[in-house]
């Protein structure tokens, strides 16, 4: 790919546009061994080869992180007050990553940190019916037809009903350990569990569309509360299970459909 040096700096985490291009005034980049001024110079990522202050510049078009957000963070690129997911994201390189869809606050899980937009819009657009997984543990009395009810699409107080919805019953939580593995819960989930004021129940939960709030919504709907969401599923990207909340690891284009 050809990208002007002063964009690939900026783009690699070298500061602003302006930033970038005072460090190359200054005498500290260098392209192919020669030491250049030019911001504007054109630079071939396959072939040519940057250095800034004799360290080689490791440009990316695109990253991917598998995030595994924590609650208590907002699903956000940037924000004056608050920490955001990207705020987790150390290692990164490019500035211009942003979440694929959006967790809330108090939801944990898989998400996708990306500047591919291309991918972002395949995988969140209505269209493309993306499967989305959630563990989802509930308060109240489900009503016994509540697979049912879900699959059919619930009325939550949009123009219409949500796309159907696949659910799946835990009887407790071994029978969820015994299937995702004895890691599954994270300590937020356990003192969601420990909080709860009556009988929980427990849900796998499969939706295909991104509204807001939507599980919580779907559960409000036949009177039930969510207390602890997490999702562990989007296409087929599944969380990697080494991962604790807060945790992150870099992923391949290749990786994710
Ligand atoms: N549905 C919700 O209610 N909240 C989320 O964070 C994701 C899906």
């Amino acid at each position: 790919m050809n990208i002007r040096l002063d964009k690939l700096l900026a783009d690699s985490g070298f500061g602003t546009r302006s930033d970038v291009k005072q460090l190359v005034r200054s005498g500290s980049v260098s392209v192919n061994g020669a030491i250049c001024k030019d911001s504007g110079l054109k630079i071939d990522t396959d072939k040519d080869n940057v250095e800034v202050r004799g360290k080689q510049v490791d440009f990316s078009e695109f990253e991917y992180y598998m995030l595994y957000k924590p609650a208590g963070i907002i699903t956000a690129s940037r924000d004056k007050k608050e920490k955001t997911v990207l705020d987790l994201i150390e290692s990164k390189k490019r500035r211009d990553l942003f979440p694929v869809g959006r967790l809330d606050r108090d939801t944990e899980g898989l998400l996708l940190i990306t500047n591919d937009g291309e991918l972002s819009h395949k995988l969140l657009s209505p269209g493309k019916h993306v499967d989305k997984k959630y563990i989802v543990f509930i308060t109240g009395n489900p009503p016994e037809d509540i697979a049912e009810q879900f699959k059919n699409g619930v009325d939550i107080g949009d123009e219409k009903p949500t796309k159907p919805a696949i659910l799946k019953t835990y009887n407790n939580i071994d029978s969820l350990k015994n299937t995702y593995g004895e890691t599954i819960l994270s300590d937020y989930a356990l003192e969601c569990i420990q909080n709860a004021e009556s009988d929980i129940s427990i849900y796998d939960i499969t939706i295909t569309e991104g509204r807001y709030h939507e599980i919580k919504r779907m559960f409000e709907a036949v009177d039930c509360k969510v207390i602890y969401l997490m999702r562990y599923s989007m296409g087929n990207l599944t969380l990697d299970p080494t991962l604790n909340p807060g945790n992150y690891t870099k992923i391949h284009r290749d990786f994710i459909n």
